[in-house]
């Protein structure tokens, strides 16, 4: 299992947290798409074979003291190439020009004239488009050899081609939706500059990776726990290995409501996967009782699921594979190399996984990001209640309960969490939020029951949005769709009295409360 990037496009990675959103829309138009260090150098793209490269943004000034620059060879004309933003000024520096901090700054949306129409704007059918911008510092001077397609009102050079040549520099960015025909752009760079061809698809990809996987020779252990990544993996290694998969679900009793029943019956029954329900709920208990700090908590339900899988692997092994649910922005931001030696590499320490096991660690959806991994799912025959499932914390509620973790206020969290989950799937909101859960501490509210007074838990909803859950802001839930949250959390749960809305966003908080 190997995906080059030959006859795809490389994105060159100088820090702009949009990198990885060019790949995704690059892959989006059907062309393979991979981040590569900024380093890389020309004739390495060349012995890749790629079809052109992107240059994409960056925080840091073309001019200053340690700022990342690309191979000088990559600006001479030969490969297809794409400068946005920081990428586009390092492609005027190399040409000569002047780079140097603007005075005026352009931030949001700034309108571009199109003065070159065709190439980079062929068809996009308008003189004056919207576009995002996001930078300090502009090109002030423009060499003779470079060609001007656009202006904005502050950006005078917002886009321009090497004359002759197929290598284009774009002040704004074509990657961020607010940007007006941003993917036609791309596109037009993509297929009809750099003349790229369709290579990429989820249905390629299950094939080749099926076939690849294949070729695995032994027994594959797949730790699952009802989640869409380590579903999508079992599923997979399943449609591969059949019988020589063997997976486990281990009940930490830290779990979502009806997890192990939705594992038994999408993967188990519907799919045939054979699993193995290991239940270690006691012992998770044990092992967190008087435990209040968050971190300790981690701590010890990451020991303890060690100790649980590794007993399982030495019972039931040998295997000679550990299959993990990695995605691509974990290899990235890892800082691990792509290529096929890493696909397949020795077992050291991952996820918190014993690291004696001696298995070779194999990753089948390394290459995606989540967004595919779900369309993955659906090819596979995984309904849509395990792919458009929310994220959730290793640590499982051991996070969502504040304080120690009792038998009381878990009973609390997972009945109203999925009191929670129901009722914005009934509301047709699920999909459209990014977590949506309930968390519980120590905080004791009073109440009435009829005349009397008492005592009861308050519990917390919490509802964010986010693209990659590095920021989130908390939902406007309507207000009917709350109350209908807090009248079935309070007549539903026993001991839960109070119930409150988190209208915190992240930063500064986080999403989970601990
Ligand atoms: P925070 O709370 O840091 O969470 O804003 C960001 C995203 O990561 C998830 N999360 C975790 N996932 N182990 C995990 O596997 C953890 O310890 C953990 N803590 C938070 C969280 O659900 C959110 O999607």
């Amino acid at each position: 299992m190997e995906f080059d990037l030959a006859g795809g496009i490389a994105v060159l990675d100088f820090g702009s947290q949009y990198a990885h959103l060019i790949c995704r829309r690059v892959r989006s138009l059907g062309v393979y798409s991979a981040l590569l260090p900024h380093g890389t150098t020309a004739q390495e793209l060349e012995e890749k074979r790629v079809a052109g490269v992107i240059l994409s943004g960056g925080p840091a000034s073309v001019s200053s003291v340690g700022a990342p620059m690309a191979d000088p060879r990559i600006f001479d004309g030969r490969i297809p190439m794409l400068g946005i933003c920081y990428g586009y000024q390092l492609m005027v520096k190399a040409h000569g020009g002047e780079v140097g901090t603007a005075e005026q700054k352009e931030y949001g949306r700034a309108s571009i004239k199109v003065v070159e129409a065709g190439g980079l704007f062929e068809g996009l059918g308008a003189e004056r488009l919207v576009c995002w911008m996001s930078h300090s510092d502009s090109a002030m001077k423009i060499p003779g050899s470079l060609q001007v397609l656009a202006a904005s009102e502050s950006s005078p050079y917002a886009a321009v081609r090497l004359s002759g040549k197929p290598q284009f520099g774009v002040q704004f960015h074509p990657e961020v939706s607010h940007t007006e025909k941003g993917q036609a752009l791309l596109s037009n760079f993509v297929f009809g500059i750099c003349g790229a061809e369709r290579n990429w698809s989820m249905q390629g990809f299950l094939a080749q990776s099926v076939e690849g996987l294949s070729k695995l020779e032994g027994r594959v252990l797949c730790a699952v726990s009802g989640g869409v990544d380590s579903s999508v993996t079992t599923a997979l290694l399943h449609k591969a290995v059949g019988e020589r998969l063997r997976s486990v679900f281990i009940d930490t009793g830290l779990l979502r409501a009806g997890e192990a029943e939705q594992v038994k019956k999408y993967l188990g029954v519907e799919l045939g996967v054979t699993i193995t329900m290991v239940e270690a709920s006691e012992r998770f208990m044990k092992a967190l009782a008087g435990i209040a700090d968050p971190e300790e908590k981690r701590r010890v339900v990451g020991r303890t699921f060690a100790d649980v899988f590794e007993e399982f692997a030495k019972e039931e092994g040998p295997f000679e594979y550990l299959a993990q649910g990695t995605l691509y922005p974990d290899v990235i931001e890892s800082g691990r190399a792509t290529g096929p030696a890493s696909v397949i590499k020795t077992h050291h320490n991952v996820g918190g996984l014993p690291s004696d096991l001696s298995m070779k660690v194999v990753e089948p959806l390394r290459d995606l990001y989540k967004d595919e991994v779900r369309e993955l799912g659906t090819l596979i025959g995984l309904p849509r209640k395990v792919v458009e499932r929310h994220p959730f914390p290793g640590p499982g509620l051991a996070v969502r309960v504040v304080g120690e973790v009792t038998d009381e206020k878990l009973r609390i969290c997972r009945q109203a969490s999925k009191i929670v989950e129901d009722t914005l799937e009934e509301e047709g909101l699920y999909a459209r939020v990014w977590q949506a859960f309930a968390y519980v501490g120590d905080d004791m509210v009073t109440g009435v029951l009829g005349d009397e007074g008492r005592l009861g838990h308050q519990v917390t909803v919490k509802v964010v949005e986010s693209v990659d859950a590095m920021t989130a802001d908390w939902t406007r839930l309507d207000p009917q769709v709350l109350a209908r949250i807090s009248n079935r959390i309070t007549n539903e749960i026993g001991g839960v009295v109070g119930v409150a809305y988190s209208v915190s966003s992240k930063p500064p908080a986080t999403i989970e409360p601990q």
